[in-house]
Formats: structure tokens, sequence, C-alpha cells
């Protein structure tokens, strides 16, 4: 029931290729129920908010987002490049890296510099953020959590969907325009609390131009993959719009390295696309990238725990282990061995849990690694 109530309030219809004003100032910005790159002041950044989805009670999930447009001609010929970070609510290093990009392209863009278009959505979703956990949390059935990055791109409330549905259907339609507003995007997240990682993308190599964006960000890891159904980077790559996760270390630490790792490669892309034009006038062809510490693989194995109870291993990321090694122990509360963990494949350390507490089942150290055989 509650749905139905409030369905003509959720969705106001997919209708592209208009920036909607809603006539409301929110801290100052205006906001907007759909977004029109062509609508935007050209050589200039604006904020805007969108409300994705409204919570029980009506009130408004707004989501902040920054414009850049470029030179009025750019709209069409420049490219358009779209900066999303923080889909899932504890994973936070990202959230710099979209602020960080806009704060220092501000002087290019007022001075006619930018070439094309680049959306940033610092904070995608705000209810995990207060939630302190990845997920969207909606009231109806008693509450529950949903992964907004496997719901893309989005079902409306009058086709079937739920809040959650309803609130990526509003971020991939109203603000991305379904690819009308967007041709390359990066999705900026981090690990889940409790693991450790290094700076890595995972990419799906049979679009072209994906590999590009990939090596661009001159990661630790790149994981060549076909990607997860509903993700942002999926979803993008479905719509033949090239497009990577990029990982950036753990979760709830600002690891400024890795920040600057991150923000220096969307420093890349844009030279790359050409985007900043005092740059792309003198800059030799191709953008050189150097992958001399980059690994990349295939096939990833997960570690999956058999015992719920006190993990304990000795493993860094990146570090190499050989199948069968031994990599650490789960105890009971008595301090006795439950389990002798070893390493499930020969391969690079990719993730690896540091939160001693386990439950059984749990996936606790991630190894990657090319396959020598499709068995
Ligand atoms: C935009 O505004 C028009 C006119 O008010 C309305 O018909 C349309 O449904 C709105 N579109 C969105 C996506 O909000
Ligand atoms: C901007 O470009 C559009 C076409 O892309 C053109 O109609 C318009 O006149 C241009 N505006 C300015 C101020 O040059
Ligand atoms: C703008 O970007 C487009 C697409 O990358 C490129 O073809 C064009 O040469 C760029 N323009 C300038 C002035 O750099
Ligand atoms: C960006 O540049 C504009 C115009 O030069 C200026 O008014 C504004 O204060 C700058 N904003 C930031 C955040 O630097
Ligand atoms: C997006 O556009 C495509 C056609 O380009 C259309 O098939 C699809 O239904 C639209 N909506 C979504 C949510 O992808
Ligand atoms: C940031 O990440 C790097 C690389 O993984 C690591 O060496 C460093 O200790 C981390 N810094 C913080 C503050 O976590
Ligand atoms: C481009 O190169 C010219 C000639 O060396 C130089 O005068 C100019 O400052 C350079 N521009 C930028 C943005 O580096
Ligand atoms: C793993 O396979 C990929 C794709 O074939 C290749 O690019 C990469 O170099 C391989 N990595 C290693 C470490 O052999
Ligand atoms: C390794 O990855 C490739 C490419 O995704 C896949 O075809 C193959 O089945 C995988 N092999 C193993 C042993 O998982």
């Amino acid at each position: 029931m509650m749905k139905s109530i409030f369905a003509g309030a959720l969705m106001g219809g997919l209708v592209l290729g208009q920036t909607n004003f809603t006539g409301d100032i929110l801290h100052g910005y205006p906001v907007i129920s759909a977004l029109d790159i062509a609508d935007v002041p050209a050589n200039t950044i604006s904020r805007y908010w969108i409300s994705a989805a409204q919570a029980q009670g009506g009130l408004d999930y707004f989501v902040p987002v920054f414009v850049a447009r470029g030179t009025n001609s750019s709209l069409t010929t420049g490219r358009k490049l779209s900066l999303s970070a923080s889909i899932h609510g504890d994973e936070l290093n990202g959230i710099p890296v979209v602020q960080r990009v806009f704060a220092s392209i501000n002087e290019t863009v007022a001075s006619g510099g930018l070439n094309g278009t680049i959306i940033g959505v610092p904070t995608m979703n705000p209810n995990g953020n207060i939630h302190n956990q990845p997920n969207f949390y909606t009231s109806s059935d008693n509450g529950y959590y949903n992964n907004l990055n496997r719901l893309m791109p989005g079902t409306s409330v009058e086709e079937g969907g739920d809040l959650a549905d309803a609130y990526d259907f509003t971020i991939w339609n109203n603000l991305w325009g379904n690819t009308s507003n967007v041709d390359i995007a990066v999705d900026l997240h981090t690990l889940s609390i409790g693991s450790n990682g290094p700076f890595w993308a995972y990419a799906d190599f049979a679009l072209p131009g994906v590999q590009r964006l990939a090596e661009l960000a001159q990661p630790d890891i790149i994981k060549i993959d076909s990607g997860e159904p509903g993700s942002v980077e999926t979803t993008w790559v479905g719509h033949n719009v090239p497009a990577i996760t990029l990982e950036i270390g753990p979760a709830k630490i600002w690891n400024r390295t890795l920040i600057t790792r991150a923000e220096n490669f969307i420093y890349r892309l844009m030279d790359d696309l050409y985007m900043d034009t005092t740059k792309a006038a003198n800059r030799t062809d191709p953008v050189v990238v150097d992958l001399s510490a980059t690994y990349k693989a295939t096939n990833l194995t997960k570690l999956r725990a058999m015992h719920s109870g006190w993990i304990e291993m000795d493993l860094t990321p990146l570090q190499d282990v050989t199948e069968g090694e031994v990599i650490g122990n789960i105890y009971n509360s008595w301090g006795d061995v439950l389990e002798e963990l070893t390493a499930p494949a020969t391969g690079k350390v990719l993730t690896v849990n540091f939160d001693p507490a386990v439950e059984k089942g749990a996936g606790v150290l991630d190894i990657v690694y090319n396959a020598t055989s499709t068995e």
C-alpha cells in the first residue's frame, strides 16, 4: 500500500532532453529533477541537487551534482565524462577525488579551456553514508538494505520497482540521461569495512576503450572480467559506454596516497580525451602510461571461512602466495585452532580481511592470477 501512495511522487516519468528546475534552492544551489547538459551554462561549473527518491514520510534523498561545461561548441564535439563516488555509503576515498578534480579545473573551465563536459557525483548514496554502511536502507517490509550497485539502470515504480530500484532509475535516466549526458565513466569505490587491498580497477576489456581507461589509471592490479550485472560499471559497458570500477584501498580511511593516485588518473584521462585544451595543445600523443607496476589478471579465487570464530592471517595486499601455503588460522574462544587456512590458488593477494571476527561462509581472502586452463 505504501508504494501506491508514493508512486506518483517518486517518478515524474522518463522525459529526456530537458533540465527541469523544481524552483527549490537547497543550501544555495538549485534543485533539478532532470538534467540535460545542453541547458547548463558553458564555461561554468554548476552545482545542483537532484532528488533520487523520497523516504517514508516524503522527505527527499538529495544527491549533490557538479556539472562542468566546457566551451559552447564542445557540448557536441568534446567528451562527456562521468565521475561518481560512494554508491556504497562506507566507501569514501572517491569523495575527495571528485571534489579535488572539480576544485582544480575551476580556473580552466572559467577561462574557456575545457573541451567537453564532466558530471561529478561525490556522494551517490547519502542514505548509506548516514547508515555508515554500503547499502541503501528502505523502510518497506520493516526495513532492509539494498545494494544500489546491483540494481542499475533501475526500475521505475510504475514498472514494478521499489524505492531502491526507483533511486537508480532516477540517477540513470534523469541525471545521466540514459547515456545522453555521458560517453565515458569512472565509478569510484573502496573495499568493504574490515578488509585491506591496493589500488585496482575492474575492467571488461571486451568493450573497446575500456582497456585504455583502466591502463590510464596505472593501478596495482587490473582485474579483467565481464563485470557484475546491475553495477554502474557494467551498466555503462552494456550501453557501449567505456567504464571502469576503480577501487581505492580500504573503507573509511582517508588514504591520501591512493586518493592522489586516483586524482592524477583523472587528469591523465582528461589529457587522453583532449579535455583540457591548454594542455592538449602541447602534449605528446598518445598520453604515455607506465604499466611497469601493474599486474593484470583474469581469474579470482576467494577463500571462504569454514568456521565462525577469530581469524588471524599474516598477509598483505599484492603479496605472492602459492597454492596450499599456510597463511593463518581460525580460533574458537578458548584459543583452540578450528581451521588452518591455506592459499586457495597461486597468485597475488588482492584483498585480505583484517577484522578478526569471522563468520563461517564469509570470504576472507581474494587471490588473483591467470588460470592456465579453463578447468
Ligand atoms: C520535466 O518537466 C516537465 C514539465 O513540467 C514534465 O512534463 C516532465 O515530466 C518533467 N520531467 C522530469 C524527468 O522530471
Ligand atoms: C552555442 O551553441 C549552439 C549550438 O550548439 C548555438 O545555437 C548557440 O548560438 C551557441 N551560443 C553561443 C553563445 O555561442
Ligand atoms: C575536443 O575533444 C575532442 C574529443 O576528444 C577532440 O576530437 C578535439 O580535438 C578536442 N578539441 C580540442 C580543441 O582540443
Ligand atoms: C571558481 O572560479 C570562480 C570564477 O573564477 C570563482 O568565482 C569561484 O570562487 C571559484 N570557486 C572555487 C571553489 O575555487
Ligand atoms: C535507455 O535507452 C535505451 C535505448 O537507447 C532503451 O532501450 C532503454 O529502455 C532506456 N532505458 C533504460 C533504463 O535503459
Ligand atoms: C595508504 O595505502 C598505501 C598503499 O596500500 C599504504 O602503504 C599506506 O600505509 C596507506 N596509508 C594509510 C594512512 O592507510
Ligand atoms: C605550450 O607550449 C608553449 C611553447 O613551448 C608555451 O609557451 C606554453 O606556455 C605551453 N602551454 C602550456 C599550457 O603548457
Ligand atoms: C594475464 O592475462 C591477461 C589477459 O590475457 C594478460 O594481459 C596479462 O599480461 C596476464 N598476466 C600475467 C601476470 O601473466
Ligand atoms: C579464468 O578466467 C577465464 C576468463 O574469465 C575463464 O574463462 C576461466 O574459466 C577461468 N578459469 C578458472 C580456473 O577459473
